[in-house]
């Protein structure tokens, strides 16, 4: 959808948190290819620096900008937001930036729990409340990318289900408040994909949370960007992307013993536990 009456088309300017890496980079092109100018706004300003090269070099005429901001901070988010819109209308936040921290719930340091919460959580309610202001009312959108981590269970995932459920929990009754103010807010709850949180996840994670993860095959990126950005269009409020997780998904949620069961066996065949040396 990209034609006449498409949300998102050319001269849209939209922030996207996590920019400078992952879905939110692939989100960033996306946008870009369709005309809209994009920021990027992550932690690591060379980093930035070279997403936002990729994408001028990838899609001629690309409107970038980038904005080294960390999302836990509220003040300095309140401060980034402020100064981008100053520059350019916001028309849409999207909020993609996040950490991992996996393992055993009795060998995780503390700051495994407040670290998940600060950004995956509560970055993206800083954005949110820093953005508002500045947003369009009615027209503009708020994107949140959760994961399916954010409706299930997960083994070696306690400090992340946790955040990612208190932002499906979140969205949901945000969404109550902003319709009437004709803001759009959408939620995306991906499966595993690739990208660089996954790297460096498959270096350390748990052979319970490798197995009981990968019970649901892994989505490309691209697609999960493209039905991210196609719910801006569409006007979707929840998507789970691809159709074998939003398939998996909603058998969960029509048979929880079932997924239950089935995730219970997935951890038994290589259950190791905290125990071991
Ligand atoms: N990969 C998966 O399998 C998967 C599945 C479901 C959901 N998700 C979610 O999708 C989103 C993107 O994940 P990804 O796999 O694309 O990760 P990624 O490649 O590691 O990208 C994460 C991005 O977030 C930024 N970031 C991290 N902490 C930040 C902070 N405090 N302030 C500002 N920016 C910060 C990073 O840049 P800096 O480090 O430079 O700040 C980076 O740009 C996350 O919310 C993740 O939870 C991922």
């Amino acid at each position: 959808m990209s034609g006449v009456g498409s949300w998102v088309r050319a001269g849209r300017h939209a922030v996207v948190t996590g920019g400078s890496s992952g879905l939110g980079l692939e989100i960033s092109r996306q946008l870009v290819g369709r005309g809209v100018g994009v920021t990027l706004l992550a932690r690591d300003e060379a980093k930035l620096a070279t997403a936002a090269q990729a994408l001028r070099a990838q899609v001629a005429d690309a409107a970038v900008r980038t904005r080294s901001v960390d999302v836990s901070d509220p003040d300095a988010v309140v401060d980034a937001f402020a100064g981008l819109a100053a520059d350019h209308p916001i028309d849409v936040l999207i909020n993609s930036a996040g950490i991992m921290r996996e393992g055993y719930f009795e060998t995780l340091p503390a700051a495994a729990f407040t670290d998940v919460m600060d950004i995956n959580f509560f970055g993206t309610v800083n954005a949110i409340r820093a953005v508002l202001p500045h947003l369009p009312h009615p027209g503009g959108r708020i994107v949140n990318i959760a994961s399916l981590a954010g409706l299930t269970g997960v083994f070696g995932y306690t400090p992340y289900c946790a955040a990612k459920h208190a932002l499906v929990g979140f969205t949901n009754a945000l969404r109550f408040e902003m319709e009437p103010q004709g803001i759009g807010v959408h939620l995306i709850c991906p499966g595993e994909f690739d990208s660089p949180l996954v790297e460096a996840l498959d270096a350390t994670r748990t052979p319970e949370n490798r197995a009981h993860t990968l019970t649901i095959p892994k989505v490309p990126v691209e697609t999960i960007a493209r039905e991210t950005v196609a719910a801006l269009d569409s006007g979707r409020d929840q998507v789970i992307p691809g159709r074998v997780p939003a398939l998996v998904s909603t058998g969960q949620r029509l048979l929880p013993a079932a997924g239950k069961l089935v995730g219970r066996r997935k951890v038994a065949q290589v259950y190791r536990g905290p125990g071991h040396p």
